[in-house]
């Protein structure tokens, strides 16, 4: 363990910043229409079962690692099972979170783009008709989200080199609270709409015959997603854990929080979309196609109102996506630091002009790139297969594999009871290593062949 090495300030910090990390780009565009189109309460249901039952033991085991070595990712691999293969796993978890940065930094960089334009010229009811193709054209422009794409990535930078108590503690203190408040707010707005209600049915009626087995498997992909798992993120944010905390408490309030976000994101969105009449969807086109037609129809009757709401809307949304980009940011620079000896400053310097490259091209793939192909997918489509389709999930299956098969027992149970110290911990220790060792692995072999064959 490095000397002198920083810590979160305490549980709570702790979960403000791994909230930080799961509370994402995933919760807005994704969750609200899987509820919708996957049986509504009934999903739910099944989705707080997949965060407990798979996705806590996953997070719990990555979080172990982290917390037993309090060293990142590499350097952790390096210290449990010195001298063998595993330090593979140390390196891949150092370099997915790299890759996912870059193409996670060119969204964010658009999410920027759209705060930008909601806080300058707006969405105005006049642009109706075209305010969904903008979408199209202002990403296959070269420059402008280029320019984005920097900003964003640059934002990034600057709170992670400014280090883990300074930078990123404090930043996820503050945003993480607002967050909630905007997010609350836009809520209110949306329920408030004539017609909202048709977006609380579809979110909540429940639908037992939609969950099927590929619904089930759904649901645990995005717990996963959402918990950020498989990359390193989260075994490297619990390296700062304080070494008495209990890790169980910090992993059940940091799924708490990104359910409950999820929720109020569903709430926020949908009531609105089928106040404006349109159909639900997922994925980018959720948030920048859909989003801003509603705010250019909603300004017909009331602009103000509408373009504030438009405001509120992109800055959550940018700094959902800050707070998952630097915990994925700080994994690179964790191992930059204390494996190559290099500064903060620099590792930071350093990560940037790669991440940068990467996402540079990545953007430029809507563009002037789109004729690359690898394996028959642009730049961008293909960085995003490899690491959600395959290295998400691989990376989380090795963790399971080495915490449940491969670490001493003893040590897993010192970490997850605290010494013994912890009634409650203690209780449910063998339930938790039962899923950990048996479930969670089949699971998760699941959740990658159906990613697969999606
Ligand atoms: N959980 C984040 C989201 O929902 C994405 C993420 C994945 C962040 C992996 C960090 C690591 O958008």
């Amino acid at each position: 363990m490095a000397v002198g090495r920083e810590h979160f300030g305490g549980r709570t910090a702790a979960i403000l910043a791994l909230a930080g990390s799961a509370i994402g780009l995933g919760n807005i565009w994704r969750f609200p229409y899987m509820v919708g189109q996957t049986g509504g309460a009934a999903f739910i249901i099944i989705y707080l079962a997949a965060c407990l039952f798979l996705s806590l033991p996953i997070f719990l085991a990555e979080a172990i690692i982290g917390h037993r070595t309090h060293s990142g990712t590499f350097g952790a691999m390096e210290q449990l099972a010195p001298g063998t293969k595993w330090k593979w796993l140390g390196l891949l978890t150092v370099v997915s979170p790299l890759i996912l940065l870059s193409y996670y930094s060119v969204v964010g960089g658009w999410s920027l783009g759209y705060l930008w334009q909601s806080v300058t010229s707006g969405f105005h009811a006049s642009e109706i008709g075209t305010v969904t193709s903008a979408y199209g054209t202002f990403i296959s422009e070269p420059w402008r989200p280029l320019l984005c794409h920097t900003l964003f990535l640059f934002g990034c930078a600057v709170i992670v080199s400014a280090g883990v108590k300074s930078g990123i503690e404090k930043f996820n203190k503050v945003t993480m609270p607002l967050l909630f408040v905007l997010i609350v707010l836009i809520m209110v707005y949306s329920l408030s709409l004539p017609g909202a209600s048709a977006g609380v049915d579809y979110l909540v009626r429940p639908d037992f015959s939609k969950i099927t087995p590929s619904g089930v498997a759904a649901a645990m992909g995005q717990s996963f997603f959402s918990l950020s798992l498989g990359v390193g993120t989260i075994l490297t944010y619990a390296s700062y854990i304080r070494k008495e905390e209990n890790i169980l408490a910090t992993g059940l309030g940091t799924i708490g929080f990104d359910l409950m976000f999820a929720l109020i994101a569903g709430f926020a969105i949908m009531p609105a979309v089928f106040a404006a009449g349109i159909e639900p969807g997922a994925g980018p086109g959720l948030i920048f196609e859909t989003l801003p037609f509603i705010f250019a129809k909603m300004g017909v009757g009331a602009p103000v109102l509408s373009a504030v709401v438009a405001v509120i809307f992109f800055v959550t949304i940018v700094f959902a996506a800050f707070t998952s980009a630097i915990s994925m940011y700080e994994v690179g620079v964790a191992y930059l630091v204390e494996q190559r000896g290099m500064s903060r400053h620099k590792a930071t310097v350093l990560i940037f002009v790669g991440t940068w490259t990467l996402g540079a091209l990545c953007s430029l793939s809507f563009g002037p790139l789109a004729e690359t192909k690898i394996f028959g997918l642009s730049i961008f489509s293909f960085c995003d297969m490899l690491i959600s389709n395959f290295l998400m999930t691989f990376g989380g299956l090795l963790f399971v594999l080495f915490v449940g098969w491969k670490m001493d027992k003893t040590a897993v149970r010192d970490e997850f009871t605290c010494g013994g110290t912890v009634r409650f911990n203690c209780i449910v220790f063998d339930a938790f290593w039962f899923l950990l060792r048996y479930i969670a692995p089949v699971a998760i072999v699941i959740i990658f062949f159906t990613n697969f064959f999606a």
